[in-house]
């Protein structure tokens, strides 16, 4: 454990706020003035500023308006709230559009866009590029050094791709240079002898296209690295001046979850600090998960929750564990939602309480105040269009900044995780790019991924969420779902892992395809084989309706009793140095192995053949974590909806004990000496949790 630190010294507490978009309001001064006094009521300390303001900071080319600008941060920092400065690249002012057409993005099927919307500009345009430059560089110039800005929030959400000329010669440049300009290294690559695609000249490298090439897997693996790579260097392009003027502020930009146009392993490391928008659907049911909001078609926020905790525990750990700002939330609906249900009592504060459970160090918002116009005038806001604090949603996030000015102490303290579970973007690109063996939405990686993440976070276990490439030292048990694609490094780092005495769970369809998405020779799971200690023959997918089960053997290693039943993908495996701990119950291949354990060198990698019920899954991981010795934020069992969550420091430990059931839960914190941190009530014993309640504990360290 170790405190890394606040993510700016200027403000070391926990940051509340969000995004303030005063240029929609200069026609309105009494609302500017009306919202520092709003702020300070709800206990705001850090508004993200001027993200999509490019009209109103250079309203004709070259000419700078940034007096406006001045006033406002001036007045936020008299009133004690900083600012976390936006570059506006977000959204381009028309005239740019009218003047630079190049700035417009070009679609799959080679149309330009038109002027419109946002997030659309060509990352590679050399004149996006230097208008970009010199905003960031005057905007560093004049507020680089301001004592009211707390750090740069560079642009808002990358994202997308361009297919213009430019991009297409620098996708063939970037292809080059990974070849080393070898055209017959990208024909092997891409096994460009299927249907007659070897190229001859690298002119007649394209990007993917709607109405050329989608069907060479290596080509729309490299186009993905491309994007990531591109917009990187837009990113990197975008940083320079900033850091010229002001090297010590921070710069972070606002990730998107899961998003998978960008793989975000390669956005972090030129980063200060991740940040990242979370729209959970609180309080849905039975409908069909929205493109960001996901939720569970059972309907249970716990189960929401722990997908939310997923992708916490992903950010924080796209920067070794340092702590990461949640940069949005809606403070209630999210109008883009399927439907935008309101916030249940006492949901806000737990959902912003999850963040800074599971390594946050803010609670911000989309947004301050409520537009009157464009597609988001129904989004949540804390300042509705009633425009006061007498509302239900003010009145909640005002709670919220209460409960964090008691939480200074929890600043840059971390969360120790002892398991890791892999999600990787680059294996979910070619997962999502295969055809076969199910076609019909099934192969959800990502959520078999959150599945087998589940089982640690209803006991209060840690976990890291990491990539292919990330070290597994101080771990004892990796979870890698579904390694279809492995990367280079990867089986060796496992291997050792084992072998060094971890534990490590892999499943059915691992080991398929190398990083071109060139299946493996000699037989499947390919590198991993051998550690796994069984060969896979084939694959039978199942459809939704058909079931089969796997049946422990009697006296498994697992101390594993009875079956289960298991759907969508089954693994036909021989035992080659495994054993069986569970085999098939039905079909043609029943008795035949379905769970295996193999002892490698201290350690030990389990092999789930088939996709079980969550049951197994919680069975196994229950099983090993008691094992493994793995520790839990609270020493007993938590009833159904409850979360917990520990970060600590050498000084203090938090505890954060969540409810997300609709019903009041007990939980058992065993031994006194836990103090609430918001009352300074001492807690002990048997603690009762309202409906969506919170609570956060904390002692010294050595009490
Ligand atoms: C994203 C964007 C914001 C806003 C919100 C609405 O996170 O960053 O500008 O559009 O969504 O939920
Ligand atoms: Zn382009």
């Amino acid at each position: 454990m170790r405190n890394w630190g606040p993510v700016s010294p200027k403000l070391p507490r926990l940051w509340h706020g969000g995004d303030y978009n005063p240029e929609q309001w200069l026609h309105d001064p009494a609302a500017l003035e009306e919202d520092v006094r709003l702020m300070r009521l709800a206990g705001c300390n850090a508004m993200s500023v001027a993200i999509f303001a490019w009209s109103a900071l250079e309203p004709e080319e070259e000419r700078y308006e940034f007096g406006w600008l001045d006033g406002i941060v001036d007045r936020l920092h008299a009133a004690g709230v900083f600012t976390v400065l936006a570059t506006p690249s977000g959204a381009r002012p028309a005239w740019m559009a009218e003047k630079y057409p190049e700035v417009l993005r070009v679609g799959p099927e080679g149309r330009r866009n038109l002027f419109g919307g946002r997030h659309n500009h060509c990352f590679t345009s050399p004149v996006y590029r230097k208008k970009v430059r010199e905003m960031n560089s005057r905007l560093a110039d004049r507020f680089g050094r301001h004592p009211g800005v707390l750090a740069w929030h560079l642009s808002n959400e990358y994202g997308g791709e361009c297919y213009c000329d430019l991009c297409q010669e620098a996708f063939r440049a970037w292809l080059q240079r990974r070849y080393r300009d070898d055209l017959d290294a990208l024909n092997r690559a891409w096994w460009m002898s299927f249907w007659s695609h070897t190229l001859t000249a690298w002119s007649q490298v394209h990007t993917p296209a709607l109405h050329g090439e989608r069907y060479v897997h290596g080509q729309n693996l490299d186009w993905r690295r491309f994007i990531t790579d591109q917009t990187v260097d837009f990113m990197r392009a975008e940083i320079a001046p900033l850091k010229a003027a002001a090297p010590e502020l921070p710069v972070t930009t606002n990730l998107m979850g899961t998003y998978a146009g960008l793989d975000y392993w390669r956005l972090a490391p030129h980063l200060d600090v991740v940040s990242w928008d979370n729209y959970p659907c609180w309080h849905g049911t039975g409908s069909i998960p929205d493109a960001r909001g996901a939720w569970d078609p059972e309907g249970k926020d716990w189960r929401l929750a722990s997908d939310i905790g997923f992708v916490h525990d992903l950010n924080r750990s796209l920067k070794a564990g340092r702590p990461f700002l949640m940069m949005e939330s809606t403070p209630s609906v999210t109008n883009w939602h399927s439907v935008a249900r309101l916030k249940r009592p006492g949901m806000h504060l737990l959902s912003s309480m999850q963040a800074v459970a599971h390594g946050s160090d803010s609670v911000q918002y989309f947004q301050w105040r409520k537009g009157r116009g464009g597609s988001e005038k129904l989004h949540g806001a804390v300042v509705d269009n009633v425009g006061t604090e007498k509302t239900r949603v003010f009145a909640d996030v005002a709670e919220v900044g209460r409960v964090l000015a008691k939480l200074d102490d929890v600043v840059g303290t971390s969360v120790d995780a002892r398991v890791a579970v892999l999600y990787d973007w680059e294996n979910a690109w070619a997962i999502a790019d295969t055809q076969g063996p199910l076609n019909d939405g099934r192969k959800r990686y990502e959520r078999t991924c959150k599945d087998h993440y589940r089982a640690f976070w209803t006991r209060g276990i840690a976990v890291d969420v990491i990539d292919e490439d990330q070290p597994l030292d101080g771990y004892r048990l990796v979870v890698a779902p579904m390694v279809y694609l492995v990367k280079p490094g990867l089986a060796e780092r496992l291997e050792r892992f084992v072998q060094d005495g971890g534990t490590l769970v892999c499943t059915y369809w691992s080991g398929i395809v190398d990083e071109h998405d060139l299946c493996f020779l000699g037989g499947f799971p390919g590198p991993l084989r051998k550690l796994l200690g069984i060969w896979s023959e084939e694959i039978d997918g199942l459809y939704p309706d058909q079931r089969n089960a796997i049946v422990l053997d009697r006296r498994n290693a697992l101390g594993l009793s009875g079956s289960y039943e298991v759907r969508d993908l089954c693994d036909l495996v021989h035992l080659e140095t495994a054993e069986q701990l569970a085999a098939y119950e039905r079909d043609f291949y029943a008795g035949r192995p379905a769970v295996t354990a193999n002892r490698f060198g201290k350690g030990r990698s389990f092999y789930l053949a088939a996709r079980t019920e969550e049951r197994f899954l919680d069975d196994l991981y229950g099983r090993l974590a008691v094992e493994l010795g793995i520790p839990r934020a609270v020493d007993a069992a938590l009833p159904e909806g409850v979360s917990a969550c520990v970060r600590a420091d050498g000084k203090n430990t938090f505890l954060f004990v969540m409810n997300f059931a609709s019903e009041m839960r007990r939980v058992d914190l065993g031994a006194a000496g836990w103090t609430d941190a918001v009352t300074g009530e001492a807690a002990a014993g048997r603690m009762e949790l309202a409906a969506y309640g919170v609570r956060v504990l904390r002692k010294a360290a050595d009490g």
